[in-house]
């Protein structure tokens, strides 16, 4: 399963890139609004430090303004992916764009209809919510799953992104389910690596070594 990460913090995006954890990277108009950035200077930077996928998404609601602003943002560096809404127009806009053979990630997926309509237009990842759907007292997870399965049934090519993680268990589940890539904040990343039995086992180990009185080095 590939990793991106959701955040326009270009510092932790460095962070976890130098450890191979980045695989690529997606915003929405909400994230770049907490980075207090420019759109088009903050996705630069990122793509200047990351070599896949750099999600950047359009702000207009008619299809002949997201295409114009789309062409804008896919300007911007060859691995940006052109992000779109789930609306009527975003699917018209995701198949003139993915057309023209840029990558577009068709986002705020509710649905496993939904999803396969933005397969049927040519999208190169579908994002469904896990995290809102569970907010609402639905299960995101089962969406993930319902997906993979359509889209293997038909061997859609678009790639599954399961989005809005907001947990360890969401990246794992996730992973169960067969998702092509998971989109996580920074914290979610990091905090897989935790666990209570790792912080035990390292403290009696030390309280150990310190008896022995050695150095290694
Ligand atoms: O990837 C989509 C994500 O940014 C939305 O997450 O937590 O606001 O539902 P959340």
């Amino acid at each position: 399963m590939k990793f991106f990460v959701d955040t326009a913090d270009v510092a932790a995006i460095a962070e976890l890139n130098e450890l191979g954890m980045v695989d690529g990277v997606t915003t929405n108009p909400s994230i770049i609004m907490k980075s207090g950035r420019d759109i088009l200077e903050v996705t630069k930077e990122i793509c200047s430090i990351v070599s896949g996928p750099v999600s950047a998404e359009v702000v207009a609601t008619k299809a002949e303004d997201m295409i114009a602003e789309g062409r804008k943002l896919a300007e911007i560096a060859e691995n940006i992916a052109v992000k779109v809404p789930l609306t009527w127009d975003g699917l018209k806009t995701c198949k003139v764009l993915s057309s023209e053979g840029r990558m577009v990630n068709v986002t705020l997926c509710f649905s496993a209809n939904q999803a396969l309509l933005a397969a049927k237009a040519g999208a190169t990842f579908i994002s469904p919510f896990i995290g809102r759907l569970d907010d609402i007292n639905l299960d995101g997870m089962e969406l993930i799953s319902d997906i993979r399965q359509i889209y293997d049934n038909y061997d859609f090519q678009t790639q599954i992104l399961a989005a809005s993680i907001r947990t360890v268990n969401h990246v794992r589940e996730c992973a169960l389910v067969g998702a092509d890539v998971m989109t996580a904040p920074p914290s979610v990343i990091k905090a897989m690596a935790n666990h209570v039995l790792t912080d035990k086992g390292l403290e009696q180990f030390m309280a150990d070594w310190a008896k022995t009185g050695q150095k290694i080095l």
